[in-house]
């Protein structure tokens, strides 16, 4: 039997990336690929690449610079650009860059297979489809190499909301959502092979929607059924809309003791002003009014968010908007960013905030952040939480693993194994973790 042809994938941008990369690899291992952690190794790269600002689309671009001379060494060499830049500039990177030999978008790359046949046989091989077979149908066959005791799983993909800012309707297409029968099954078998927790994954996940008995489930509903599995301890999902944080899911926060006290909830600014023109379809007040019904369901949650700041037209006053209710909510995690024009997008075309501003409001931004994100995770200190331990830390006999609030929390000496859950008391607050204490298990 010839020696099995290696594949190296590198992932860029989002959670659901790195789902499609791990979906990606087992298809590919149907057509006598293992993976490696290594270019040079590689008879095959695949980038599997964002689009959501300028610099990470770039970095597509930097990176395919490297590996030019691993190709000029081993023209044997395949080359692939999957992903988000493939569905938004695959054909130009196809004229553009005579080194890439493949181009798949994110709905097709179940096809990857028949496409690497294509290019044994010295073909070039493109598709960015939206095709009406479902991918994850197909991908389903392929046994999960996934290991460890957290995984992701895709229930919907793709955005209707267009977002004045956003490449992801036109990425990732249309809203679709997984029958709760397909994701039910699929998070059984990965409970089967080691998997404690599940993270959910849509664009837009609390839009979810899965046609399932009795009608349409909601993911509150989606939830509550995977809560039943045996040995699953923990569920979470991202990323969510507002809009779409039903009275049930919030509900499912304060009663469903396996869905974990964290929730990532993007609002992007606080001026009704700038909300508006960034198509948000909600106001500072309604997203504040909000945040109080979650915390009433489940006190203890831990709000995450996504900031854009010098979105066209934003003023120092709806700028300031924004610090109000950030100071407001009381952040326990951030992610924030610079507005990026993206080609085709509405706002790409509107009077532009200059750079400098820019980059002055995102540093005044992200010290309240942190302040705040400090100020949470220093709060833990003395409290009892649990610890899902995922790998060894960096000191002798320390393990590492993520709280229920999805703080990084080691602990020491306590002959822990990857994949145990315990109840551990915080008693320390370090830059970046939280240090504890077994309690039980
Ligand atoms: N579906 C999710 C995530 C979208 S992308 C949601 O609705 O929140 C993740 C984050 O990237 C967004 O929340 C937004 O804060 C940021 N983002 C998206 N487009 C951007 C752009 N053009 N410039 C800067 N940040 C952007
Ligand atoms: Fe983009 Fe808005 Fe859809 Fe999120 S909700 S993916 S920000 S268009
Ligand atoms: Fe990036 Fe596409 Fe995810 S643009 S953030 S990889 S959906």
């Amino acid at each position: 039997m010839a020696a099995p042809k290696k594949l190296y994938i590198r992932t860029y941008g989002c959670q659901m990336n790195v789902y499609d990369s791990e979906r990606m690899a087992e298809a590919m291992g149907g057509a006598g690929y293992v993976e490696t952690d290594r270019p040079e190794d590689a008879d095959m790269i695949l980038l599997n690449t964002c689009h959501i600002r300028e610099k990470a689309a770039e970095k597509v671009y930097s990176e395919l610079g490297r590996f030019r001379a691993l190709k000029a060494d081993r023209p044997d060499l395949k080359i692939g650009v999957a992903g988000c830049v493939a569905q938004a500039e695959g054909e130009e990177i196809m004229r553009r860059q005579p080194l890439v030999d493949l181009v798949v978008g994110p709905q097709s790359y179940h096809r990857l297979p028949q496409m690497e046949a294509r290019l044994r046989e010295g073909g070039k091989a493109l598709d960015t489809d939206f095709p009406p077979d479902d991918k994850f149908d197909t991908l389903r066959q392929r046994p999960r190499t996934r290991r460890g005791p957290t995984a992701f799983l895709t229930v919907q993909e793709g955005c209707d909301k267009f977002c004045a800012f956003c490449v992801v309707p036109y990425t990732r297409g249309a809203e679709m959502s997984r029958p709760p029968a397909r994701v039910l099954e699929e998070a059984r078998d990965l409970v089967a092979r080691g998997v404690r927790e599940i993270t959910l994954l849509g664009q837009n996940v609390n839009a979810y929607h899965g046609a399932g008995e009795g009608g349409d489930w909601g993911l509150a509903r989606l939830i509550r059924a995977l809560a039943r599995i045996d040995g699953l301890a923990r569920i979470r999902f991202t990323t969510s809309h507002p809009n779409d944080m039903s009275d049930d899911l919030i509900a499912a926060h304060g009663d469903c003791e396996k869905l974990m006290p964290y929730l990532h909830l993007p609002v992007q600014s606080g001026s009704d002003r700038i909300l508006k023109r960034m198509n948000r379809k909600h106001t500072a007040e309604g997203y504040l009014r909000l945040i109080e019904r979650i915390r009433a369901a489940r006190p203890d949650i831990l709000i995450s968010g996504d900031f854009i700041v010098g979105f066209p037209e934003e003023t120092e006053a709806d700028f300031e908007a924004t610090l109000d209710l950030i100071e407001a909510v009381g952040y326990g995690q951030a992610f924030s960013f610079k507005y990026s024009p993206r080609p085709g997008t509405p706002a790409a075309e509107r009077p532009q905030v200059p750079e400098e501003v820019k980059s002055d409001r995102l540093q005044r931004l992200q010290a309240l952040l942190t302040r705040q994100q400090r100020a949470a995770q220093d709060a833990m200190v003395g409290q009892t939480v649990g610890v899902l331990f995922e790998k060894p830390g960096r000191l002798p006999g320390q393990m590492v693993g993520k709280s229920d609030h999805l703080h990084a929390v080691h602990v020491t000496g306590a002959g822990l194994a990857v994949g145990d859950l315990a109840t551990v008391e915080i008693v320390e607050s370090g830059p970046n973790s939280l240090g504890g204490r077994i309690r039980g298990a």
